[in-house]
């Protein structure tokens, strides 16, 4: 009884770890954006475009979450390569795991030093076109 009350309290520790938001919006790329995109963001020759030192994402910042929600389609053109496919939205995700999952790819794929709060996200959200 004792051992399974320590197991359970460990289990605990170890899920509310892997949930801080810093380490959340990681863990929702690996899940749901490196299939394509790849680890660490490098995208995949023509077919799949880089999310990780990214012209496009620097540009269009302020557009990230909803692409992340609603998917692209139609002609774009990322570090000088010309893409025109289509990418499906993430409707499951919570505006809150939008905005992790935004803080790790503009911070720490782009090196963008002030990624947007919750607070601007879900304004960002309110507004996708
Ligand atoms: C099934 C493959 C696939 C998955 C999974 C996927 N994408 Fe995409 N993504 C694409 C394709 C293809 C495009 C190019 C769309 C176009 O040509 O208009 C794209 C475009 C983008 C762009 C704009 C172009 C660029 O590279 O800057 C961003 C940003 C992006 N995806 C982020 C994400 C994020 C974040 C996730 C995870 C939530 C994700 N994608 C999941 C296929 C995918």
């Amino acid at each position: 009884m004792k051992f399974i009350a320590s197991f359970g309290l460990l289990l605990i520790t170890i899920t509310a770890c892997d949930y801080k938001p810093k380490n959340q919006g990681k863990s929702l790329y690996l899940k749901h954006c490196q299939s394509c995109h790849m680890e660490n963001g490098q995208g995949l020759g023509q077919l799949f475009p880089p999310v990780s030192n990214a012209d496009y994402v620097n540009i269009h910042s302020d557009e990230l979450a909803c692409i992340i929600r609603y998917g692209l389609e139609g002609e774009i053109t990322v570090n000088g390569v010309t893409y025109n496919e289509a990418m499906s939205g993430n409707r499951q995700l919570s505006d809150i795991e939008i905005a992790n999952l935004t803080y790790y790819i503009l911070k720490e794929l782009n090196d963008i030093e002030k990624p947007y709060s919750i607070a601007e996200i879900r304004l960002q959200l309110d507004r996708c076109k």
